[in-house]
């Protein structure tokens, strides 16, 4: 298993995939510290760092986000499936591998050792884009750098993780448990934890030629 600092940059990000099968062994503190402070290395809108997280290792907290999670997992994936029914069998079968891994996560969310859930200032988001007449994405952009951050950390670290964002549906209830004060809202709830199989490896996206252009929309990137 790799360790933090044996692991280039580009060979992290390339095989930063979603580990949602994690086993319950504690995260020593030092590697939680290192994660969290890789976090705190992102950039935001101003630098005003509108963010926080909430480590949360009790037992009872996390058992109950994790009831949380299985409820809002339960209405996604069986909505998820019915929407690739008439996909390609190459996609239905991919898709079936992330739903078994993502059952597997909704039936031991409890269990990780520690759920990082990290929290916005919607006050200071330094929303640029608030008035486009569309939905608005800029102000993500000052807390979802700093959960990348703390998931390449993870990578690193040889730690599995999976960015979720499913029990933003039920804020209410987890600010409540986790005792944080209005306005603050969250933006997503990453478990870790050692990988239980192969972790971290191989990841499928589109070739860059696709997503990046020259110059203009749809020219080429050659
Ligand atoms: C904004 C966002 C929200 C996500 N929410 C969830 C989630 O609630 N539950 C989950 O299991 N995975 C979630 N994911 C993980 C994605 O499903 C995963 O990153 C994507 O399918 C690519 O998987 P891969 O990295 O293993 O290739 C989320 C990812 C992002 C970026």
């Amino acid at each position: 298993m790799p360790t933090v600092n044996e692991i280039g940059l580009y060979a992290a990000m390339s095989t930063l995939r979603a580990v949602r099968r994690l086993r319950p062994d504690p995260v020593p503190d030092p590697v939680l510290r290192r994660v969290l402070e890789a976090a705190s290395w992102a950039p935001t809108g101003g630098n005003v760092q509108p963010w926080r997280v909430v480590a949360v290792r009790d037992e009872a907290r996390k058992q109950r986000l994790g009831e949380l999670y299985a409820e809002r997992w339960a209405s996604y994936s069986a909505q998820h499936r019915k929407l690739i029914a008439d996909a390609p069998e190459s996609v239905r079968e991919r898709t079936e591998r992330m739903l078994a891994a993502g059952n597997y996560l909704a039936e031991h969310f409890g269990e990780t050792p520690v759920v990082l859930v990290f929290c916005f200032d919607p006050r200071n988001m330094a929303i640029t884009d608030a008035k486009q007449g569309r939905i608005s994405v800029v102000g993500g952009a000052s807390i979802y750098t700093a959960v990348q951050n703390a998931l390449l950390a993870c990578r690193a670290e040889g730690l599995g993780c999976v960015l979720t964002t499913l029990l933003c549906e039920c804020e209410p209830e987890v600010r409540e448990l986790l005792g944080i004060p209005e306005p603050w809202g969250t933006a997503a709830a990453v478990p870790i934890g050692y990988p239980l199989l192969r972790g971290h490896g191989p990841i499928s996206r589109r070739p860059v030629e696709k997503l990046a252009f020259l110059d203009t929309w749809g020219r080429a990137w050659r």
